[in-house]
């Protein structure tokens, strides 16, 4: 995973923090703030054109993660959600939203967030984020559960805790923790404790990896 480049936009009462290769162009920022977050202008972040509550409150909506702050005004920073949630987009990538530790391959911790746009297609040449290629070689999934082979899942109650990623080298996500996946239409497909999630996008049982990785030729880095 290459280093991220973190650019910092500070106000009197909030920093905004913009990871510019986590930006897949949402626009939940431009749509809810315009007037602190304008792509027209330069700097393009004014943190003061709102109150800090504001512009915290549009910041998690996010959902890649590219946007982050830190209060100056002793106001609440991001609260981790009670519960973490997979989202499956229409032939794009995957949100999850929570307590989220990705771990390297061989389990070596890498971050720890509350908000990542993992890539789903196996094109990101920015894995594992979403960099928007999906629309480049057009891939088609509906964000649905196809459950036409065993499931990579283990089902159990939702509770709080740390969901932990592990990225496999050339394979699937292996989560680890408490979690629930919610498909295109909203609608809860999965809770459970442990799944292999599909970022390679040859699986013909998603959001699971059934294994095609290894016929796709998937490369990871
Ligand atoms: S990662 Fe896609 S099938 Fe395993």
């Amino acid at each position: 995973m290459r280093r991220e480049r973190i650019i910092p936009y500070r106000g009197k009462n909030i920093i905004v923090r913009f990871t510019i290769d986590r930006c897949t162009h949402v626009a939940e920022c431009l749509m809810g703030l315009p007037d602190v977050f304008d792509t027209r202008r330069q700097p393009w972040v004014s943190p003061d054109a709102a109150s800090p509550d504001e512009v915290a409150e549009v910041i998690e909506r996010c959902p890649t993660g590219a946007l982050h702050y830190k209060r100056l005004d002793g106001g609440p920073e991001e609260s981790i959600p009670d519960q973490n949630t997979l989202t499956l987009v229409q032939n794009g990538p995957l949100y999850a939203r929570g307590d989220l530790l990705i771990e390297s391959a061989d389990g070596t911790p890498l971050f720890r967030d509350t908000r990542v746009g993992f890539c789903r297609c196996g094109a990101s040449k920015h894995n594992p984020f979403c960099d928007n290629r999906h629309d480049l070689v057009d891939f088609e999934e509906r964000g649905r559960f196809q459950h036409t082979a065993p499931v990579t899942g283990v089902p159990g109650p939702v509770r709080k805790g740390v969901l932990r990623i592990r990225l496999s080298a050339d394979g699937p996500l292996i989560l680890s923790g408490p979690m629930e996946i919610i498909d295109s239409d909203g609608r809860s497909g999965f809770r459970g404790n442990r799944a292999a999630l599909c970022r390679c996008g040859a699986s013909k049982n998603h959001p699971f990896c059934d294994g095609s990785h290894k016929a796709a030729g998937f490369r990871s880095e």
